[in-house]
């Protein structure tokens, strides 16, 4: 028997309800991985206190579900963050943003004790960059941004039509091998208007739970 993609993710979304506490507040990411997660934690509901939330349509869907939405300066600390990824890497290394949610995740990931990454298997790369690169910049910098960004070796496209939550754009960094992630974060994070690079290596994932062909995978 084979699983679907969809499968897959719901497979490694359900799976990571086992390492949500009593009594706590959930971090919760943005995508299609996660909206499996947030539907799973419906059903569990009645233990958590609520969840903090990374994205404007996370937050529509956690309240459909009747679970509270705080704010993440209500909260000291988090136990968890849950949330999906673009690519990983065998160093839980990971390019996020593809749904343009990327600095509200970071922001949240930072606060929690433990991110959790579920995916599906077709995320898992040995190299991170075949995924194109989001970087969320202010407005006024977005051509400033590409020039630097072309100097560090990448090919800037301006995500046409995208506003982020936050009210900025997102450039797509295409064509980047990225063997030192840990360094291109921060190199990203150098350039002015940048507000936040779609690369999670400084901190990335501590536990990635992998939907496969065999179920699930957990990596720790
Ligand atoms: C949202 O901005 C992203 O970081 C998502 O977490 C990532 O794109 C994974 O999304 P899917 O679960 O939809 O693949």
């Amino acid at each position: 028997m084979s699983f679907s993609q969809d499968e897959k993710k719901q497979a490694a979304a359900e799976a990571a309800c086992k390492f949500v506490l009593n009594d706590t507040i959930v971090g919760v990411g943005t995508g299609s991985t996660v909206n499996y997660f947030i539907d799973a934690l419906a059903s569990i509901k009645h233990k958590i206190k609520g969840a903090v939330s990374s994205s404007e349509a996370s937050t529509k869907r956690l309240k459909a579900h009747g679970i509270e939405v705080f704010d993440l300066n209500e909260v000291d600390s988090l136990d968890i963050y849950v949330d999906g990824a673009d690519e990983i890497t065998e160093h839980k290394h990971m390019i996020k943003g593809g749904g343009a949610a990327l600095t509200r995740e970071k922001i949240v990931s930072a606060v929690a004790k433990t991110f959790v990454c579920i995916i599906d298997d077709t995320k898992q790369v040995p190299i991170l960059g075949s995924f194109p690169l989001p970087v969320e910049v202010i407005p006024l910098a977005r051509s400033y941004v590409a020039r630097e960004i072309v100097k560090l070796g990448g090919d800037p496209e301006y995500r046409m039509g995208t506003v982020t939550d936050n009210g900025n754009h997102i450039i797509d960094v295409h064509n980047l091998s990225i063997v030192d992630p840990i360094k291109l974060e921060s190199q990203l994070n150098q350039i002015v208007g940048v507000v936040t690079n779609g690369l999670f290596a400084v901190r990335g994932a501590n536990i990635v739970l992998i939907g496969d062909e065999s179920g699930v995978t957990e990596i720790n």
